[in-house]
C-alpha cells in the first residue's frame, strides 16, 4: 500500500478521505502537478515547483508552501514509499467550503493539498520504444488557459480515449489549422532535418521535458525552433515526437494511419532520446550508459 500526503498528515492512501464538498470534487477547482522521480531523485523539481506557483496564482489558490517545504513534502514522499522511479501527483484545490456556490469561498477556507506517487516504468527501457506509436490528430476541444496545470481534464480525458480507442498513443490537437501539442504531451516535429516546437503561450502547457529538450538540443548544436506547426507540415513531417515526464521523448510513426518519414523512429529521435537518457542519469547520480 503506498504511503499518501493529505493536508499535513502521511498515511496509507485508502486512508485519504476528501469531502465531497471539496472544490476540486465539486467544480475541477485545483491544480496538479507530476513530477518523475529516478532512484529516488525527483527530476527538476524546482521547476515543476515553479510551474505549479505560476498556475496557483494564475486561478488565484494562495500556494500553500515554500519552495523548500514542497520539496520536503516530495522527498518524504519518495522516502516513506522506497524510492526507487516514482511518479509524484500532487493537487490543491480551493479547500472545502460548507456550501455549494461558484464564487470563491472565505479567505480563511484552506486549500486542500493531496500528493501521492505511483510506480513508473522508465519508457526507453520498453522495447516498442524503439519501435515507435502510433497517434491520431483531432481538433483540439480545451479552453482558452491551456498554459494553466488544471485538474479539469474533460477535454484532454475524451481525447485521449479517442486515441486509446483506435489503439493509438496520443491525440495531437488541432487549433486554427496548426497543431499545438497532445491531449497530455508537447509535441516535436522534425522538417529539412530542422526541429520544430509551437511556442509557449496560452494554447500549450509549458512542459518541463519540452525545456530540457530545447536545452539538450542548443547543448548539442541540433538546429531547433519555435514556432507554429502548421497541420501540413505536422502531415508532411521527417519525424514527430511527443514529450511528457512520465512518456519522457516518444516518437511517432505513425500518424492518422499514414507512416511518418520512412514509418520508423527518426534519426533526430535517437540523438535526443540518447542525450535526455544521459541527462538524467547524471543528473540522478548514475552513471552514463
Ligand atoms: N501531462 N501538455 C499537456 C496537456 C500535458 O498534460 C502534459 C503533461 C505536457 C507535458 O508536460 P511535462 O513535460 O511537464 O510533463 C504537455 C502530465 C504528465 C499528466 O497530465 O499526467
Amino acid at each position: 500500500m503506498s504511503i499518501a500526503y493529505l493536508n499535513g498528515d502521511y498515511l496509507p492512501l485508502a486512508e485519504a478521505q476528501i469531502s465531497p464538498l471539496d472544490r476540486g470534487f465539486m467544480f475541477a477547482d485545483g491544480i496538479y502537478e507530476v513530477i518523475p522521480v529516478y532512484a529516488g531523485c525527483p527530476f527538476r523539481l524546482t521547476e515543476h515547483l515553479t510551474r505549479l506557483a505560476y498556475s496557483l496564482a494564475e486561478v488565484a489558490i494562495r500556494n500553500p508552501f515554500t519552495v523548500k517545504e514542497w520539496s520536503n513534502i516530495c522527498h518524504q514522499l519518495v522516502d516513506l514509499n522506497g524510492g526507487g522511479n516514482l511518479s509524484i501527483y500532487l493537487q490543491i484545490t480551493r479547500g472545502t467550503p460548507q456550501v455549494r456556490d461558484h464564487a470563491f469561498p472565505q479567505n480563511e477556507t484552506p486549500a486542500t493539498v493531496f500528493a501521492m506517487v505511483h510506480p513508473m516504468t522508465i519508457p526507453t527501457t520498453q522495447p516498442q520504444h524503439n519501435q515507435g506509436f502510433s497517434a491520431i490528430t483531432l481538433q483540439d476541444l480545451r479552453w482558452a488557459r491551456c498554459d494553466i496545470k488544471s485538474i479539469a481534464l474533460l477535454p484532454n480525458i475524451l481525447m485521449r480515449q479517442q486515441a486509446a480507442s483506435q489503439n493509438a498513443t496520443e491525440a495531437i490537437l488541432l487549433k486554427n489549422g496548426n497543431a499545438v501539442e497532445g491531449a497530455a504531451s508537447n509535441l516535436f516535429i522534425v522538417k529539412d532535418g530542422v526541429i520544430i516546437t509551437a511556442p509557449l503561450g496560452p494554447e500549450i502547457l509549458g512542459g518541463i521535458t519540452r525545456d530540457v529538450i530545447i536545452e539538450l538540443c542548443q547543448q548539442h548544436q541540433l538546429a531547433l525552433i519555435e514556432r507554429s506547426i502548421a497541420e501540413t507540415e505536422l502531415r508532411s513531417a521527417e519525424e514527430i515526437w511527443i514529450t511528457s515526464s512520465t512518456r519522457e521523448v516518444v516518437p511517432i510513426v505513425s500518424l492518422d494511419g499514414q507512416p511518418v518519414g520512412l514509418g520508423t523512429p527518426g534519426p533526430v529521435w535517437q540523438k535526443v532520446a540518447y542525450y535526455y537518457t544521459q541527462f538524467r542519469r547524471q543528473l540522478c547520480g548514475l552513471e552514463p550508459l
